[in-house]
């Protein structure tokens, strides 16, 4: 670490010398949180950014955890870096979404911009964090809070800003695709596989986060804010997550030669945006089938670009810095507000094809399928697939968790029409897997 401070100290030199830059003109960042993702941004800014930023302050929450020798001032009290006015932007990189949130307001208030890698913290406190951005007139940026070193959002709120989006579909979190592609390309055990996940930095620190699809969930209301301008209720998104996976449907998938992803899906209807997370059967034609470890990929399709993807690095420390480094990009440049501003529509749009599997019968009286295709039963693993109202879904999730059963969709979906008959046949052109229904 010395040698890359070393390294910054030379390349400020240098800056100063080539363009002229001095201390006095660089932006002065208090970062907050220097664990896996605090330390890969002050390594990043050490090593290629340094010309107009300087870490001014690092807050840390505990005073009794080794960390990596650093140069810069490090406090236990992330008010020393709030409350200095000499502070112009607050980068966080801590789990607690609620000090999150307290830091982030209150670092707004008194007139600094505030980049936060906690997705938790913006999905849950979305609106108020707009209206105060309004208020101060300050920037929130959230790029590292998506999908990693993937600049989605950016891209959205600039590139993307007046295309007529048809469908957003992802693979969003590293940890789950990470844990699945042990699974399913080398045999590993989903314990094995989570606890390498860990060590590699790139589950949360309380990985049922990710596993459980909460993680994946936070993500999509901030893709669809970001995509459509619709502030979505985290409880009209469904989510399941990987938690329950059971061999028979490790089975099951391999036998019909597809791998299992965990799937955000975001759809606009005709009465307006729907999202859901579901772990996805895969097939082999799906370009998914193939992003593996740790790597994140965002489908867009819409009505200008066709089909578009973005693949890279979604979790760990330096693709995550990455992000942060990104939103300190735009702040340079100040974007402006969404150009859409969609409304949420209803998820009993949207009719789903699942399987669920359970250790006991299912059938239509428990599970409200509009229509079964598939069932199985032997005495212990019973599956049935097929069509249910994604409304209904939700309604039934508490359910099916408590019981442990497996949620995994084909990929299949009908949205219902309704009277928008030209809006639906674009997103029928548009999207793969997917069939209009009148
Ligand atoms: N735990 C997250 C993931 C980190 O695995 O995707 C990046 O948000």
């Amino acid at each position: 670490v010395q040698i890359i401070f070393n390294e910054k100290n030379i390349r400020k030199n240098q800056a100063e010398q080539t363009f002229g830059y001095s201390k006095k003109h660089m932006k002065k960042i208090g970062l907050i949180g220097y664990g896996c993702v605090g330390q890969g941004f002050v390594r990043y800014l050490a090593q290629q950014a340094a010309l107009e930023f300087e870490i001014a302050g690092i807050a840390v929450k505990r005073n009794d955890i080794k960390r990596p020798f650093t140069i810069i001032p490090i406090h236990y009290n992330a008010d020393r870096l709030i409350e200095d006015p000499s502070i112009d932007i607050i980068v966080e990189a801590i789990d607690d979404a609620e000090a999150a949130f307290l830091y982030a307001t209150r670092a707004l208030r008194n007139g600094k911009d505030v980049i936060t890698a906690n997705k938790k913290m913006v999905a849950t406190h979305l609106t108020e964090l707009l209206e105060l951005q309004n208020e101060t007139q300050r920037k929130l940026y959230f790029e590292a809070a998506v999908a990693g070193s993937i600049p989605i959002l950016h891209l959205l709120q600039s590139y993307y800003r007046r295309e007529p989006l048809t469908r957003l579909r992802g693979i969003l979190n590293g940890t789950t695709n990470y844990v699945l592609t042990k699974i399913f390309n080398e045999k590993l055990d989903y314990r094995k596989a989570l606890r390498q996940a860990q060590k590699l930095g790139f589950a949360e620190s309380e990985p049922s986060s990710d596993v459980t699809g909460a993680d994946a969930w936070y993500k999509s209301k901030l893709l669809a804010y970001r995509a459509f301008g619709v502030d979505l209720d985290l409880a009209e998104i469904m989510y399941y997550g990987i938690d329950t996976l059971h061999e028979d449907d490790i089975r099951y998938a391999r036998s019909r030669q597809k791998r299992i992803k965990l799937i955000p899906i975001i759809q606009p209807t005709s009465e307006g945006i729907v999202a859901w997370v579901l772990p996805h059967l895969v097939d082999p034609s799906d370009s998914f089938f193939t992003i593996d470890n740790e790597f994140n990929c965002i489908e867009l399709e819409g009505g200008f670009i066709g089909r578009q993807q973005l693949i890279g690095k979604g979790a760990g420390s330096l693709p995550t810095a990455a992000a942060l480094v990104g939103d300190l990009n735009a702040l340079e440049t100040r974007n402006k507000q969404n150009v859409h501003s969609q409304k949420a529509g209803d998820p009993a749009q949207i009719q789903i094809e699942v399987y669920i599997r359970d250790h006991e019968i299912l059938s239509q009286n428990t599970i409200p399928f509009e229509e079964v295709k598939e069932g199985y039963m032997d005495d212990s693993y019973h599956y049935l697939v097929g069509f249910i109202d994604l409304k209904k879904l939700i309604a039934l999730k508490p359910w099916l968790y408590q019981r442990r059963c497996t949620v995994i969709a084909t990929g299949q979906y009908k949205i219902n029409t309704k009277s928008a008959a030209t809006h639906h046949q674009e997103t029928a052109y548009c999207a793969t897997n997917q069939k209009a229904w009148a």
